[in-house]
């Protein structure tokens, strides 16, 4: 596996990849790679003959009090995981190769990014689409792949390609692939790695919480009681701050009250010591 750091390094990279027509895939991540990551890894070498992986922790979708300094940036570790996994190239750029001085543009994709992570982390989503959709342009994939753990981001990035008519990747060749857990039910997650034992045996309360008020809203319960309940259980088990627990439309991201129709989850973010956990799930329209 080769690692470049420079765009026009990567430029080469990726022409020789594609030589006698070969299929690329792309694999935006931040690092730390866990399970999730590779099992993005494992669907990108399915539809594709070439896969890249980029690592950059990427400074424009970090709030000003967030953890962007302490993010976990583990460069060895990751090569050896992506290594192991047959990847072709692995795109790392510094972030003066990614952000040149006098860089000046953002895309803000609306609707999508209103509510829940778009509201608790103003301008989270700008950062995201406006680096994935470079990340798209300097690699130019015929496929790309993202964890459904950041159900809405994928829906931004979705939303993003369409708007701005991306060609590489077509926006129907973005993928959402399943989140990976932890045997406790824990969706896998880089920031996982701040936590320590016990809050690490508190997390799982969150899926567990997530699943006990989709039963009860499934069951046929109006859903306010039952995401009431999921908040004060994670209150109770140690998490001191829920952002938001709410259903929404799974395409439109726009919140929704009840299951009737149409595709909704659950989504929670929620924090635990300093570390802030997110997870979705989806529902089943209510038995009658
Ligand atoms: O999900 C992530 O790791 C990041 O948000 C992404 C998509 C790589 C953009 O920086």
């Amino acid at each position: 596996m080769q690692t470049v750091s420079r765009l026009d390094m990567l430029r080469t990279a990726v022409a020789d990849l594609r030589r006698g027509g070969a299929r690329l895939a792309l694999v935006p991540t931040m690092g730390a790679l866990h399970e999730g990551h590779l099992t993005l890894v494992r669907e990108a070498k399915k539809r594709a003959e070439r896969v890249v992986v980029s690592i950059f922790v990427n400074p424009t979708q970090f709030g000003p009090n967030e953890d962007l300094d302490a993010y976990p940036r583990v460069l060895d570790e990751d090569q050896r995981l992506l290594e192991a996994e047959g990847v072709d190239l692995l795109w790392a750029p510094t972030v003066s190769e990614m952000y040149p001085e006098g860089f000046a543009s953002s895309i803000s994709v609306r609707a999508v990014s209103m509510h829940f992570c778009g509201e608790a982390r103003p301008g989270h989503f700008d950062g995201v689409a406006t680096v994935v959709c470079k990340l798209f342009n300097q690699v130019l994939p015929d496929f790309a792949f993202f964890g459904e753990k950041d159900w809405q981001q994928l829906a931004v990035i979705r939303q993003m390609a369409r708007d701005l008519n991306l060609g590489a990747p077509q926006p129907e060749a973005i993928f959402g692939v399943p989140t990976v857990r932890e045997a406790d039910g824990l969706a896998m997650s880089s920031r996982n790695r701040y936590l320590t034992p016990e809050q690490r045996a508190a997390a799982a309360s969150l899926p567990r919480a997530m699943r006990h008020a989709i039963a009860r809203i499934e069951g046929g319960e109006i859903a306010a009681p039952a995401l009431d309940e999921l908040k004060h259980t994670l209150g109770a088990a140690g998490f001191h701050q829920v952002d938001y627990a709410g259903l929404a439309d799974a395409a439109s991201l726009a919140p929704v009250d009840q299951v009737a129709g149409r595709p909704v989850r659950l989504l929670v973010a929620a924090r635990i010591g300093g570390t802030r956990l997110i997870d979705n799930m989806p529902l089943a329209a209510p038995q009658s």
